[in-house]
């Protein structure tokens, strides 16, 4: 058999994990052709190939990012009438004339949707989630995410020295548009005062009330940890209590280096099951974890929809109990 691998959609440490644990057991365990395809589904549409083989499969665990590059190509998005039609037609023409009997689609959200669209054309196709938003649905964790945590934790940890010395409120964004896991892993890790969650949304007199609380107490500073899909003015904060409030956006740094074992792991293990799916003639699945062991589901399951963290998530009411502000009114969440 002949597998074509792509990695589609932002970058996140461990999927070159992941494309080492489908290649290498394609190649070692079943004999199988693995062929990488060159940023994302464009690479396909362009014919942007990578053979690869036991050498290039070689020096690939601690290494962030992905070999095969990637894109937000997205081959059904109509632009003009017509265009996206004419793009998938041209995947299926390649897919076909390249000899592949399966595509293996590593991406969140939109590059699993495009995969069972690809699916429902005739396509063989398995998913593999991967993404720091840890935010797809039908997998109770994606790979990237614990790397994603660890170096926001680290980031907020060392927030605290600014904000102790300078007596300051200091506000963390981190990534996640409009679903806060990071933020709430790495708020809870980090010791963040305050934790604002894209799913919750915020009142900006709770947060500010928050901050007064803690200086009656004598805590002369916060820390305020906010998903991105929020918007945070510190100047109301300021004002309205009379602490300097600073603001650093962690950004991309989020999503760059080494994963951390666990990562490593997750997406060593996703790997190899989506070849065993091939070597079985699984098709239109995703792997994913669920209750501490790999296994698939239909990618019609996982396309179009997202994993938020829910209001009655443990940790937040873990946080609550502790007496970290969400910034909203807590009859909200029960
Ligand atoms: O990969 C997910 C993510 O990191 C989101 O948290 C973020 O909103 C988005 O990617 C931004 O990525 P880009 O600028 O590469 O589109």
């Amino acid at each position: 058999m002949k597998i074509g691998i792509l990695s589609s959609g932002g970058d996140c440490p461990g999927i070159n994990a992941s494309i080492r644990g489908v290649g290498k057991t394609a190649l070692s365990h079943y004999g199988m052709e693995i062929l990488g395809i060159k940023s994302g589904f464009l690479g396909l549409l362009e014919k942007d190939y990578l053979p690869l083989d036991d050498l290039s499969l070689s020096g690939l665990l601690s290494l962030g990012g992905t070999i095969l590059g990637t894109s937000r190509e997205k081959p059904f998005k109509k632009i003009l009438n017509g265009e996206s039609e004419q793009k998938s037609q041209i995947i299926l023409d390649h897919y076909r004339e390249s000899g592949l009997d399966c595509l293996v689609c590593i991406g969140g959200n939109g590059t699993q949707k495009t995969a069972y669209k690809l699916s429902q054309l005739g396509l063989n196709v398995i998913g593999i989630p991967k993404t720091i938003d840890n935010d797809v649905w039908g997998t109770d964790m994606t790979f990237g995410f614990y790397t994603a945590v660890d170096i926001a934790t680290e980031a907020i940890d060392r927030l605290h020295s600014t904000a102790s010395s300078h007596k300051r409120v200091m506000v963390i964004e981190l990534m996640g548009h409009k679903a806060g896991w990071i933020t709430l892993y790495a708020g809870m890790a980090g010791g963040a005062d305050i934790i604002l969650l894209p799913e919750l949304g915020y009142d900006i007199n709770k947060v500010n009330q928050a901050i007064m609380d803690r200086t009656t107490k004598g805590k002369s500073y916060s820390i305020v940890a906010v998903g991105e899909g929020l918007e945070i003015d510190c100047k109301r904060i300021e004002k309205a209590t009379g602490i300097e409030t600073r603001k650093t956006t962690l950004g991309y740094v989020q999503r760059g280096g080494s994963p951390l074992a666990y990562d490593r792991i997750l997406a060593t293990q996703l790997g190899g099951h989506a070849t065993e799916l091939i070597a079985q003639g699984q098709f239109g699945r995703m792997v994913c974890l669920q209750n501490n062991q790999i296994r698939s589901i239909p990618l019609q399951e996982t396309a179009g929809k997202l994993k938020t963290v829910p209001a009655d998530h443990d940790l937040i009411a873990q946080g609550l109990r502790m007496g970290i502000s969400f910034g909203i009114d807590y009859s909200i969440i029960g």
